[in-house]
């Protein structure tokens, strides 16, 4: 007899990640004839600049594409220690820099290399839902700090003090500019939290995701402050390829050769095709300046508009292409209130309870990254909705 009761693992028990079942009911209405405008989901609606494609489409033409090497193929690898050295100032050896196949897969490979089962990793809360779900599923435990305004939806050296009173800390996890929050860290307080982790031996990581995406003065790379820190990033956000699952790590010396070896086993390397590509897009800053333009735009307008339309308190707006709004005048049930804005205005949004199970129940976190004159409509029917 087929036995029935063969059972998932107690670490496969992660939440869902609910801005993609938000994108699947909005499928289903646009499936129904509806139009919705989407800004539930983080992702850019350019397609990768055209040198990337170019690229590409040369190496589809020429035939063969196979494993690399797992830390990436030479020519992205030394494009991207160009990259350190254009955009900072700073001087990356090569051999420290890892292509990957998207940060998500730099997330696992940085806490298995740095992390041993029930170490101690703190992470702000609010912040992505992966972090705290991959930490979990590795068996390792992830300490959710609550930020707020006092610290300027930061970790400070004073609450990273609190969470090792609870017990010792492996390391720390930080965006900057932050998901969903969009709230960027000033250089000072990088800079104090990076110094804090490097004496009291913690490892830092540095999720530089929407590096490139700052509205405001600027931004410095961890990496300025220290070369124990562990940098992640992507070609995802600013670099407008989601879809081609590339990212890169630049990894402290010890770190090197485990993370390769631990690489090797998992997935062998990166896409050589997604490597070429990237390799090109990293020389597509003027078109990729127009499409930030385009975020800038959209920033401009809904800042403008949404407190005029009741959604005044808002975080603030540094970089990225979020806007985390506190909608509790309207309902503090933010998932509630996500589906029926989604029904009722066709505006798709993220409910705050994927990134703050605690207070993510008063939010709603509005993606910018689409079409200008999608914003516009989106503000005017949202005006309707909320009146
Ligand atoms: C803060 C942050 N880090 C990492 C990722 C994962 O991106 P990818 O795996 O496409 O590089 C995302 C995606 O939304 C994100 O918001």
């Amino acid at each position: 007899m087929t036995r029935t009761d063969f059972q998932p693992s107690r670490r496969s028990d992660v939440a869902p990640f609910i801005a993609m079942d938000v994108l699947a009911e909005a499928a289903k209405l646009e499936a129904a004839g509806r139009r919705i405008i989407h800004m539930e989901v983080g992702q850019p609606s350019a397609p990768a600049p055209s040198a990337a494609l170019a690229a590409a489409r040369a190496a589809l033409d020429n035939g063969r594409l196979g494993y690399t090497e797992a830390l990436g193929i030479a020519p992205l690898r030394q494009a991207l220690a160009g990259h350190y050295k254009r955009t900072y100032g700073v001087d990356v050896p090569v051999g420290r820099i890892m292509a990957t196949t998207g940060s998500s897969a730099g997330f696992n490979l940085a806490f298995l290399s740095a992390f041993d089962p029930g170490d101690r990793v703190v992470l702000t809360a609010p912040g992505y839902p992966a972090y705290r779900n991959i930490l979990k599923a590795l068996g390792l435990v992830p300490v959710e700090i609550e930020v707020g305004a006092e610290t300027r939806w930061s970790l400070t050296p004073d609450l990273l003090d609190k969470a090792q009173a609870d017990g010792p800390v492996k390391g720390v996890l930080v965006a900057s500019p932050a998901n969903p929050t969009g709230t960027m860290m000033t250089a000072e307080a990088l800079e104090d939290l990076v110094r804090y982790c490097d004496d009291a031996g913690i490892w830092f990581i540095s999720d530089e995701i929407y590096h490139g995406l700052d509205y405001a003065d600027g931004q410095k790379t961890a990496l300025e402050t220290s070369q124990n820190v562990i940098i992640i990033n992507s070609f995802s956000k600013y670099y407008c390829m989601t879809g081609w699952r590339i990212g890169w790590m630049v990894l402290p010396k010890q770190l090197v050769r485990p993370t390769e070896r631990i690489a090797q086993s998992l997935y062998i390397s990166p896409p050589e095709l997604s490597q070429i590509a990237a390799t090109a897009a990293l020389g597509s800053v003027q078109e990729l300046e127009a499409v930030k333009a385009v975020y800038a735009a959209n920033r401009d307008l809904l800042l403008g508009g949404l407190p005029g339309i009741g959604l005044d308190r808002l975080l603030p707006v540094d970089g990225a292409f979020y806007i985390y709004a506190d909608i509790s005048r309207f309902s503090t049930d933010s998932l509630a209130f996500a589906r029926q804005m989604l029904h009722e205005a066709g505006v798709a949004a993220t409910p705050g309870v994927d990134f703050d199970p605690v207070h993510g129940h008063d939010y709603l976190r509005f993606s910018f990254a689409g079409a200008h004159d999608d914003m516009k409509e989106a503000l005017g029917r949202l005006a309707e909705f909320l009146s």
